[in-house]
């Protein structure tokens, strides 16, 4: 019997890479998943399905407000209840890292409406649906660069640090219909959307207390326990998972 047996996830940015992975952890511990990412999303659901599974795909631009609301009637429809949210879309990997003043206002604003304001459109779809149930897990999906000050993609710093206050606050506004809000904040994650320089690797690897490179798989131990009973009284809080590189 999985931790997450009847319960219902959505995972924002799961037609790929950790998004992915967030997805078919939450499947395994027997979560029954809706994929919603502007990619289709169908090959990631059918690879839940394939190990015995329930998930099905939606696209969604997070941005926009009433591509969330079908996201949430789309949960709702398939399997009747929302229980859990992991805010993980994000422009992240198609950003060409630049001075700030070089970055333009239309990027930065794309970067912000799908990182932030995705966010809190996501949050505010499924919310009646917890409230209904009085019960509920959000994890946002922030990140460690926050806390190491990364130069050269302020836009995504902004958008990623934004979440760790809208995570508290959330928190706060949110425990009385007991939900919980909390945020993950991974280091570099080596994957196969992303194969980072062995130079770089290397760098990151020995910055850390845990002297290896970090892989998707790291991030699901803390997905699995925000979005569990494990973590009934945890709420407001950024996890960070990145070997001990930053120790926030
Ligand atoms: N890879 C890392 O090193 C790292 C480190 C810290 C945090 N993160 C965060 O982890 C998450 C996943 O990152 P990843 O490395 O898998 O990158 P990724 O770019 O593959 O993942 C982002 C996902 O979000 C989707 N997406 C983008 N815009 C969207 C929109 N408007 N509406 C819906 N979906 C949209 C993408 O299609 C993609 O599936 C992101 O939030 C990223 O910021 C990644």
């Amino acid at each position: 019997m999985g931790r997450l047996e009847d319960k219902v996830a959505i995972v924002t940015g799961g037609a790929r890479n950790i998004g992915a992975v967030y997805a078919k952890a939450l499947a395994a511990e027997g979560a029954r998943v809706v994929i919603a990412d502007v990619l289709d999303g169908s090959s990631a659901a059918r690879a839940i399905e394939g190990t015995g599974g329930q998930a099905v795909s939606v696209e969604v631009d997070v941005s926009r407000e009433d591509d969330t609301l079908r996201m949430a009637q789309t949960a709702m429809d398939a399997f009747g209840r929302i229980d859990i949210l992991v805010n993980n879309a994000a422009i992240y990997l198609s950003i060409n890292r630049r001075p700030f003043y070089e970055i333009s206002e239309e990027e930065w604003d794309r970067v912000t409406a799908v990182n932030i304001k995705g966010v809190f459109l996501c949050a505010k779809a499924v919310f009646p649906h917890m409230r209904d149930r009085n019960g509920g897990k959000i994890v946002n999906i922030s990140s460690n660069t926050v806390m190491a000050g990364t130069p050269n993609f302020l836009h995504y710093i902004a958008s990623k640090s934004a979440l760790v206050g809208m995570t508290r606050s959330m928190a706060r506004e949110l425990g009385a219909h007991g939900i919980n809000v909390n945020a993950i904040a991974p280091g570099l994650v080596e994957h196969e959307g992303q194969t980072v320089p062995g130079e770089i690797s290397a760098s990151r690897v020995s910055a850390r207390s845990i002297q290896r490179r970090q892989v998707p798989e790291d991030l699901t131990g803390a997905l699995l326990y925000l979005a569990s009973p494990d973590s009934d009284f945890v709420t407001g809080l950024t996890l960070v998972v990145d070997g001990g590189n930053v120790l926030h």
